[in-house]
């Protein structure tokens, strides 16, 4: 694998969360195995004073905590990390900065390359690039200059543009890497080989022979100590925006022309300006919010969503959303998204399944099994396709069996986090998972009139915490005779309410 070239990574908003449970041990596991750059340098940024010293003992405590770490490998990688405090909004102050940099070109010859990540709260999306200009650290002429946004990239379609033009006014679209941590999934990235370097499933991949697709993203867990954040954004703009969308996305692009960013990107922002736009009937009878409530499930008690911490007492909103939606081109017309997520389901699962349509005359019954192609993007990551044998014995009956894949059967598999992957990317000035500007406008777009009529929905469907998710979100397929793969009915509690 080509290693990328030398460079510093700055991090704002260092002593956050992201960069302590993500971001750090992402670059340690790159450092152990090998795979960053041969000289570089990481340096945190933020408000609260430290010395490099400090810092690094900081991070080498939260690494330690969680996993086994080599002790020689992480003394040779702490030497690589370095701290500034800085009062990020004050411009004055990133002359030290730059003088850091300056000095990490001689130490460490970074030749100038350098990554800016912006983990730190929203508000200053727009602002620390501003200031990095000021100072011309945006410039290439020495040494490239990418900046990392992470998610989310704008509230909503306003926001969005104008966050886009504020950094744009500073960096260049091939300098900007906006995250969807998703996008640096193994099993996402699949999507595109697994479709494009099959001849089998790419004939049959389309509105002939698909009844339906479904995508769900279910969270065993609450919104644990986020509910402040969590309570002003909902599962649509949390989750369903940017996650869901861009997997929607790999599902059903074109081949793209050649392997490359603009290619692919080409294709997924198509997809994503053919989403058929919501009408109001559309959100009244096609959407499903829903939120979780105390409940007792599987021998445990859950707090319901207005109890968390940092939430308000009579919150609406939404910690679930499943809908029905459409791509409107020749390969799709007429076929059903299912999409769905929510946080307090009963399990942690992310898959994509793809309903095939049944014979067209059903000789062995009407109940005959359907077959089903199941991507499961995580846990126990791999590929099932389910399908119809006959029930050994007298008679013709049907029954439904499995051929599966799972990715722990590959000999050597080394797969990297999807925040390994994306930093190493973003280093080797390889933006294909990085969602460009079109993209996510496009998103907004499309998802800007379940934000307007989520201010005040027609329902808000309680649901209880460790259950699949508002029953109302059954019947989004049941008219048409379809089912979720795990549906709300088969689970004992029902424990609905309107809220
Ligand atoms: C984040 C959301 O982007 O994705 C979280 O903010 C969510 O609320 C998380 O839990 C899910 O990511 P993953 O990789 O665990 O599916």
């Amino acid at each position: 694998m080509v290693q990328p070239e030398n460079n510093s990574i700055v991090i704002f908003g260092a002593s956050g969360d992201l960069t302590h449970r993500k971001l750090i041990p992402a670059f340690y596991h790159l450092y152990a195995n090998g795979l960053l750059p041969e000289d570089f340098a990481i340096l945190g940024v933020s408000r609260t004073s430290y010395s490099d010293e400090e810092f690094r003992d900081k991070l080498k405590q939260s690494l330690t905590e969680n996993e086994k770490i080599d002790e020689e490998t992480l003394i040779n990688f702490c030497q690589h990390l370095y701290y500034q405090a800085l009062n990020t909004s004050d411009k004055d102050e990133y002359a030290v900065l730059k003088e850091r940099l300056d000095t990490f070109k001689e130490m460490h010859n970074t030749q100038g390359n350098t990554v800016f990540y912006l983990a730190t709260p929203p508000s200053l999306y727009g602002v620390i690039p501003e200031c990095l200009a000021a100072h011309g650290l945006n410039d290439e002429t020495e040494g490239w200059k990418n900046l990392i946004v992470e998610k989310p990239f704008g509230y909503d379609l306003e926001s969005a543009i104008s966050l886009d033009k504020q950094i744009h006014a500073c960096f260049q679209e091939h300098q900007i890497y906006r995250i969807d941590h998703y996008l640096g999934k193994e099993t996402v990235q699949n999507l595109l080989v697994f479709r494009f370097a099959n001849g089998m499933f790419e004939p049959l991949w389309n509105r002939n022979f698909i009844d339906y697709v479904e995508i769900t993203a279910s969270e065993s867990l609450g919104v644990e100590d986020r509910g402040g954040y969590y309570d002003g954004a909902g599962a649509v703009r949390d989750m369903f925006q940017n996650h869901l969308l861009q997997v929607l996305a790999m599902v059903g692009m074109e081949s793209p022309a050649a392997i490359n960013a603009d290619s692919i990107r080409d294709e997924v922002v198509k997809v994503m300006q053919s989403f058929k736009p919501l009408s109001d009937d559309d959100l009244k009878n096609n959407l499903v919010l829903g939120q979780y409530t105390e409940s007792d499930a599987r021998g445990k008690h859950f707090l319901g969503y207005r109890q968390e911490p940092g939430v308000a007492e009579d919150s609406r909103t939404e910690t679930y959303v499943g809908m029905k939606m459409f791509i409107q081109n020749w390969r799709w017309n007429g076929v059903p998204f299912y999409v769905r997520t929510g946080k307090r389901l009963p399990t942690r699962v992310t898959e994509v399944v793809i309903h095939f349509k049944k014979t067209p005359h059903p000789v062995f019954g009407e109940n005959a099994p359907e077959n089903k192609l199941i991507i499961r993007i995580q846990p126990d990551e791999g590929i099932l396709m389910s399908f119809g044998l006959k029930k050994p014995g007298a008679g013709f009956e049907s029954q439904e069996v499995s051929m599966d894949f799972h990715y722990d059967k590959l000999e050597e598999t080394n797969m990297l986090t999807a925040y390994e992957r994306l930093l190493l990317d973003c280093m080797k000035q390889d933006a294909t998972l990085f969602a460009r500007t079109d993209a996510v406008r496009a998103c907004w777009k499309f998802v800007q009139p379940i934000l307007e009529y989520k201010e005040n929905p027609e329902h808000l469907f309680g649901y209880a915490a460790g259950t699949w998710g508002p029953k109302q979100a059954d019947d989004l397929l049941a008219s048409s005779n379809r089912e979720w793969r795990f549906p709300c009915k088969n689970l004992a509690n029902t424990d609905y309410c309107e809220l």
